[in-house]
């Protein structure tokens, strides 16, 4: 039997083209209204309709097919009038490949210390008028709506991973309300596919009630959220591994915030289809180059006679024509260090992935994993 979601009841399908016979890994192809997209993925975050230092050309031959932005950045500016009027933001930034949106809720609670949540909402001082703002479950939405994502997010209430106590509890049941709310204010389901995000802390049975009311609500996908925020690798992965149990096989299971190699390798194995961070680009912006084996932070004065490329294994266009010396030496300079390193950190993520979706189609993720952490722990064999 095919195991092809049926088709246009969301703008979404997903076909599941491998599964590892050891771990939970699967190769997918999902289907956007925009873009099929080869999953596991990485999303790169253009946060503003912009991911800083690279184009949207230069992202295409970096083979990014979906990428992420975020609603509490881009309902301010260019604002959801001006996106209406642009046709959207796929219009707007000229990126004719996937997108989607994170609500805004946990960006705002990240970024401002101002923020408030009460059951109406995430209120928070406007940074650019310094006025009182009440970002809904609806506002989310219209406003998703407008900027047209392929994937949208609910809003959820996110409490720090680390939190304890009766908190933890509030939020996962108020991110079930919030996310019935977004349903009912879902303007284009034809075209855009709302994602439920799952909260519940570190906490097992408040993470499983929370997985169960989710799935009930039978959205296109499902989100795992509030991890990711220093707890330890073990809990962290517990939570992960649990959510994709609970978790239909026929949808994709995304987890927010998560980008670091190891994590990505471990949350492929645990059936996780999708990720998104800014680790890759944030760190290149301080220097650092990602490696197979771990990181260079090039502005070290070690890197000014390197005549090396980066990374010897890389096929980037910063790896094929610069070396780790030039990096270094216009550091200080010239912005376009910056872009360079961003390219080739996106580059790694996007190569990361590929070589997890070859190994898990060749039925050899396995032996991926153990000389991936053979590589990364040497002395420990
Ligand atoms: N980004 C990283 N974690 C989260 C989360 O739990 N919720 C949302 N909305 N975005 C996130
Ligand atoms: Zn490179």
């Amino acid at each position: 039997a095919s195991k092809m979601a049926a088709p246009t009841k969301h703008a979404l399908s997903l076909q599941i083209l491998a599964e590892c016979g050891t771990t939970k890994a699967r190769v997918c192809k999902m289907k956007l209204p925009h873009q099929v997209v080869d999953t596991p993925v990485f999303m790169p975050v253009g946060t503003q309709g912009t991911m800083k230092g690279v184009t949207c050309e230069q992202l295409k031959d970096l083979n990014c097919q979906l990428i992420l932005g975020n609603t509490y950045h881009l309902g301010m500016r260019p604002g959801p009038d001006t996106l209406d009027k642009a046709g959207g933001l796929h219009n707007f930034m000229d990126w004719n490949r996937a997108l989607l949106t994170d609500s805004g809720g946990f960006q705002m609670v990240s970024l401002l210390k101002l923020a408030e949540i009460t059951e109406q909402g995430v209120k928070f001082e406007s940074p650019y008028n310094q006025k009182e703002m009440l970002l809904t479950p609806e506002r989310s939405i219209e406003i998703q709506n407008s900027i047209g994502a392929d994937i949208i997010m609910q809003l959820d209430d996110v409490v720090h991973s680390l939190t304890t106590g009766p908190r933890v509890e509030e939020a996962m049941h108020r991110s079930i309300r919030w996310l019935d709310r977004c349903i009912k204010a879902q303007g284009r389901p034809h075209d855009q596919n709302l994602f439920a995000i799952i909260q519940g802390g570190l906490d097992k049975d408040l993470r499983i009630q929370c997985l169960k009311e989710m799935v009930k609500r039978d959205t296109p996908g499902y989100a795992i959220g509030g991890l990711s925020g220093g707890e330890e690798k073990d809990k962290f992965w517990r939570m992960v591994s649990l959510s994709t149990d609970h978790l239909p096989k026929n949808k994709p299971r995304y987890c927010m915030g998560v980008g670091y190699a190891m994590d990505l390798v471990v949350c492929c194995a645990l059936g996780v289809d999708m990720y998104d961070c800014v680790y890759p680009t944030r760190t290149a912006r301080f220097g650092c180059a990602l490696l197979m084996d771990g990181q260079l932070q090039l502005k070290n004065k070690q890197f000014a006679n390197d005549f090396q490329p980066v990374d010897k294994d890389c096929v980037c266009f910063t790896c094929q024509r610069h070396t780790r010396a030039y990096i270094h030496s216009i550091w200080n300079f010239s912005t376009v260090a910056c872009q360079l390193l961003s390219i080739h950190n996106i580059a790694f993520q996007m190569r990361l992935m590929k070589n997890i979706r070859e190994s898990i189609m060749e039925g050899r993720f396995p032996e991926f994993i153990r000389s991936y952490f053979k590589d990364l722990y040497p002395d420990k064999n």
